[in-house]
């Protein structure tokens, strides 16, 4: 099975590269594939993934199909391997897939065309993490020894999880932050207050409400202990940064004027998503990955 499903099993070598690779995009390299098509597949909600990859493609010269799931035969039962299957026999050179179950691509061994995971249950979200860590390099120009603490409902991210193992991986030092019912064992816990004021990073996560059936903190209390306001921003480190993968619960994680204050790289995260999807997507098509 060729894809990038997740980035425990890229080598840090193959990380930087991809890395490198969208920086090159980034500063204006381009390539045009010919003939190459590419479906997406979206088994959950998604703006930013889904259109970051639709844009990579478009800036990729890749034509692309966003199947609509909602009419296609997953409502007449068409399991995920037939689905796939079907449209690599129509002809697609690649599949886009985010699916709200943990490693649905293990389905997917006998498929011969390259499968990007656009996001997996709670597991995996590979090019998040890329476009996360591009951001960081391009903010302090190396990883080794920052401070990265990832605040908010660690044990549903699937961003927390793909972040933590590759971070700890380039030597970063990870820590999580919140209330005890959105705690695993992902990196040690810290108190709100550390994380101010040691992070280089706060990476804030959206409370999931629809991952989390048995929360036993308000949204009021959420808000009031591990919501960043412009006070907490204020006690953060002066070359510190704020990152969220977003969507945002304005309110909730964080305060409007947090959203786009001075040291968040909310939207640079955006930007920089197309950059990494372009290197993952040209590594792939060229099979160099
Ligand atoms: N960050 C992220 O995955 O956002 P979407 O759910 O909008 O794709």
């Amino acid at each position: 099975m060729k894809g990038l499903f997740n980035l425990k099993s890229l080598t840090i070598t193959q990380v930087n590269s991809i890395l490198s690779l969208a920086t090159k995009f980034k500063s204006g390299y381009s390539f045009s594939f010919s003939g190459k098509r590419i479906a997406t597949l979206f088994f959950e909600n998604s703006t930013r993934t889904k259109n970051s990859f639709l844009m990579a493609m478009l800036k990729l010269g890749i034509d692309y199909v966003d199947v609509n799931i909602s009419t296609s035969s997953v409502n007449k039962g068409e399991s995920l391997y037939d689905t796939v299957k079907t449209l690599e026999s129509i002809g697609f050179d690649a599949v886009v897939i985010r699916h709200s179950i943990d490693k649905y691509y293990q389905e997917l061994e006998n498929i011969n065309i390259p499968i990007i995971n656009a996001g997996d249950g709670k597991s995996d979200h590979p090019t998040q993490s890329l476009l996360d860590l591009f951001t960081i390099y391009e903010e302090f120009g190396h990883f080794d020894g920052l401070n990265v603490t990832i605040i908010g409902d660690i044990a549903h991210s699937r961003v927390a999880h793909t972040n933590a193992e590759i971070m700890k991986r380039l030597g970063m030092n990870v820590f999580i932050s919140g209330p005890d019912c959105f705690m695993d064992d992902t990196a040690p816990q810290i108190s709100l207050d550390e994380a101010l004021k040691n992070s280089d990073v706060v990476m804030l996560l959206r409370v999931q409400f629809e991952r989390s059936a048995h929360l036993d903190i308000s949204k009021e209390e959420y808000n009031k202990l591990y919501g960043l306001d412009i006070d907490k921003v204020n006690r953060m480190k002066n070359n510190a940064i704020i990152m969220h993968p977003a969507p945002v619960n304005r309110g909730i994680e964080l305060t409007d004027e947090v959203v786009e204050c001075e040291k968040s790289r909310m939207f640079k995260q955006m930007e920089n998503g197309v950059y990494v999807r372009m290197a993952v997507i040209y590594k792939l098509l060229k099979e160099e990955l």
